[in-house]
Formats: structure tokens, C-alpha cells, sequence
């Protein structure tokens, strides 16, 4: 299917509210979550727009985006956030140069080091039950207990589950969980209406209407 350029139709990640519908309500209620301490989980099915939502919240607050849709051990995350830090200039008291190497010997030690320093800032990680490390859990603690770093995560509803339950008294406490519902008919009409009349593509309701 060639791409579509228009308004809520774009087939372009979208990192803006203006071009995405009828998710106002949750991307305030995520930007809420995270500014009083949670860190919220963003759970549902493929395709329902957790993406969309996380890269909007992320573009509002700032902060980082890691894409774990492939799947990656701690090495290929730590080696993703040193890229982030660098491309964002985000002031950190470390070489990157250094740590860079240091993730290849000693992943978690060097991402724990890594987040310590980076003060208050937004980490978003996409699919993060594709992080495959028995690791990922204790790190996620220390980030609460001894760093200012706040998380946003996304992932399938078992893999993440998974995730979340290996370690609840350590993770109990921030990490909630978000879930994010597919359009209702009625939604997906006004979604069609809305967005056909905006990329001057005419759909009647009759048509719309049809099942
Ligand atoms: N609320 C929305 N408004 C407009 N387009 C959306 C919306 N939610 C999702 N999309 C589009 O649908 C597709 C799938 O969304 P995505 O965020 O990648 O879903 P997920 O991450 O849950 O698999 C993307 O092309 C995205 O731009
Ligand atoms: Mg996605």
C-alpha cells in the first residue's frame, strides 16, 4: 500500500496530537500518571495505537523513545539509550565514548550507572517485553529507588504481564497498568468521517454506515 500523507489518515509514525483522534483523554491521563510518580504500562492489542500515544507523551514531556519491537538483550538497550543521550544532548557528568564500551562487558552495572546520572528525564520503551534479560526487572528497581528517571512502557498483554509480576515487591509500586481499548463503532465512524473530510476524500454516511 503506498503511504498516505493527511491529517488523522497518515500512515507516518505521528508524534503530534493534531494527527491523531480521540486519544486526548488518555494522552492527558498518561502525562498525569507520569507527573505523580507512575510509571504506566501501556497494554493492548496490536495495532491499537500504543505506539502513537507513547511517542505523543514523549514528544510533549520529553524524554527518550527506544523502539524494542525487535527483540534485544541489555547490550542493545543500553547501547540504544547511550545513542538517545548523545543525539538528544542530554548533559550527563560520563564519557559516552567509555560507556559505550562498558555496556558491551557489563550491560546492567553500566545502564544502572548510566540512568543515576541522568537526572530527571523520560524513558519510554516500546515493546519492552522484546527486552529479553532475567536483569530487566532489579534494574527497573534501582532506576526507582535511586534515580530520578521516570519510565513510560509499552507491550502485548502477556509478555509485559510476564514482565511486571517476576518482581512485584519491587515493582509493584510504580509501574501501573494502562489499558489501552480499541475505538468503539461509533468512534471509528467520526474517525472515518473526520479524517475523510479532511483529506478531501468524499464518503458518504450511507457509505460509511455500510458493514
Ligand atoms: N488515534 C489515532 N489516530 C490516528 N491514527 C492512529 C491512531 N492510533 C493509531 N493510529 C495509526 O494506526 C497505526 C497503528 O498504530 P500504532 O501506534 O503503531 O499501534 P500499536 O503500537 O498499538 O501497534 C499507525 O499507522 C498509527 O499512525
Ligand atoms: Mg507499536
Amino acid at each position: 500500500m503506498p503511504p498516505v500523507y493527511c491529517g488523522f489518515f497518515d500512515t507516518r509514525p505521528k508524534a503530534s496530537r493534531d494527527f491523531v483522534f480521540g486519544r486526548d483523554d488518555v494522552i492527558n491521563e498518561l502525562e498525569r500518571l507520569l507527573n505523580n510518580g507512575f510509571w504506566p504500562v501501556i497494554l493492548g492489542p496490536r495495532r491499537v495505537g500504543k505506539t502513537t500515544v507513547m511517542r505523543v507523551v514523549i514528544n510533549e514531556l520529553g524524554g527518550i523513545y527506544i523502539d524494542a519491537s525487535t527483540a534485544m538483550g541489555l547490550r542493545g538497550l543500553g547501547l540504544r539509550l547511550v545513542d538517545e543521550v548523545r543525539r538528544l544532548n542530554i548533559r550527563v557528568r560520563l564519557n559516552l565514548a567509555v560507556l559505550q564500551l562498558d555496556i558491551e562487558r557489563k550491560p546492567a552495572a553500566t545502564i544502572e550507572r548510566l540512568i543515576k546520572e541522568l537526572g530527571d528525564v523520560i524513558i519510554g520503551i516500546d515493546e519492552v517485553q522484546n527486552i529479553i534479560s532475567p536483569r530487566l526487572p532489579a534494574l527497573l528497581s534501582v532506576a526507582y529507588n535511586e534515580s530520578s528517571v521516570r519510565f513510560i512502557f509499552s507491550g502485548s498483554l502477556v509478555g509485559t504481564t510476564r514482565l511486571i509480576m517476576r518482581s512485584p515487591e519491587s515493582l509493584g509500586r510504580p509501574l501501573i497498568r494502562f489499558e489501552l481499548k480499541p475505538f468503539i463503532r461509533e468512534q471509528s465512524m467520526e474517525f472515518l468521517r473526520l479524517g475523510s473530510r479532511n483529506c478531501g476524500i468524499g464518503i458518504s454516511d450511507a457509505r460509511l454506515r455500510m458493514p
